[in-house]
């Protein structure tokens, strides 16, 4: 992966879980990378070990549901990485049981799809005129087994992520004459804080554990290098003929 080496990268979500272990991976790989994040200290904290292993890894805040904060930060991210952005990867979410649509409540439904979606849309409507400035590159959106197939309780977080599945096609066929390639990871379970708190002991939790159980074919949790492996190797020139491609990395969740 030599040819990534200095290329600019912004990871949203990068304080924790699946961010945080594709901008280890990333660094590793050689990228120079952004790390955006609501959490401010945690974000700090991520970058600032990286930055002592001697990677390049600047820190910028922001609440992806902003356009204002997400314009402002990926114009800060470009500088502090010494300008030009080739590549971003949308992370950030939020997760949650909220009952069937009668039980989710309208702000429960919008504070969903306001991360998990609109979140993407802007955090790729900063960034792509930067990455079309450097004469193309990637991005990669994070979507979820529950973009591809229904699970119980949780129908604001399933549309959301079915929706990132039709953005980033939208996106691939829109930016394609750019250079842009869009493609869309989709993870099951994941040893991260979201999954810890989606196995709450409450009722729903309960219910979909009992309906989903078995279907990890392949008998383990995943973990965050999993998914950050195929991240990186979709940024890499190794994936250049791909664009719109939707993957799954769920140890078999989704194969039958
Ligand atoms: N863990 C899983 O089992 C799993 C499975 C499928 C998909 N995913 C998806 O992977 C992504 C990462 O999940 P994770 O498990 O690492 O969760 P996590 O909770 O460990 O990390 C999510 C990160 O996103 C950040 N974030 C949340 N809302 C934000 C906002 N409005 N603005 C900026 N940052 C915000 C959080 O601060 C946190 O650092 C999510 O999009 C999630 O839906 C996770």
């Amino acid at each position: 992966m030599s040819e990534v080496k200095g290329k600019h990268v912004l990871v949203t979500g990068a304080a924790s879980g699946i961010g945080a272990g594709i901008c280890r991976l990333l660094v590793g790989a050689g990228w120079s990378i952004a790390g955006l994040d609501r959490q401010a200290d945690a974000l700090d904290k991520q970058m600032h070990r990286l930055r002592d292993e001697g990677h390049t890894a600047v820190t910028v805040r922001a609440d992806v549901t902003s356009w204002d904060e997400v314009e402002e930060a990926t114009a800060t991210a470009v500088q502090e990485l010494g300008g030009g952005l080739d590549a971003a990867v949308n992370v950030a979410g939020i997760g949650g049981f909220t009952g069937d649509v009668v039980a989710t409540s309208l702000e429960a439904w919008t504070a969903i799809v306001g991360v998990d979606l609109t979140g993407v849309f802007l955090v790729s409507r900063a960034t792509i005129p930067f990455i079309r400035r450097a004469g193309g590159g990637a991005i990669v959106n994070v979507s979820s087994q529950y973009g591809l197939v229904g699970g119980a309780g949780f129908p604001a977080y399933a549309a959301a992520k079915a929706g990132v599945i039709g953005l980033t096609r939208a996106m691939a066929v829109d930016h394609a004459p750019d250079g842009i390639r869009v493609n869309c990871v989709c993870p099951g379970p994941i040893e991260t804080p979201m999954l810890s708190a989606d196995s709450a002991e409450t009722d729903l939790a309960r219910r979909e554990r009992e309906r989903v159980r078995n279907r990890l074919l392949l008998g383990r949790i995943g973990q965050p290098e999993d998914v950050a492996a195929l991240v990186a190797f979709l940024l890499s020139d190794q994936a250049k003929n791909m664009t719109g491609s939707v993957i799954a990395t769920d140890g078999g969740w989704t194969a039958g």
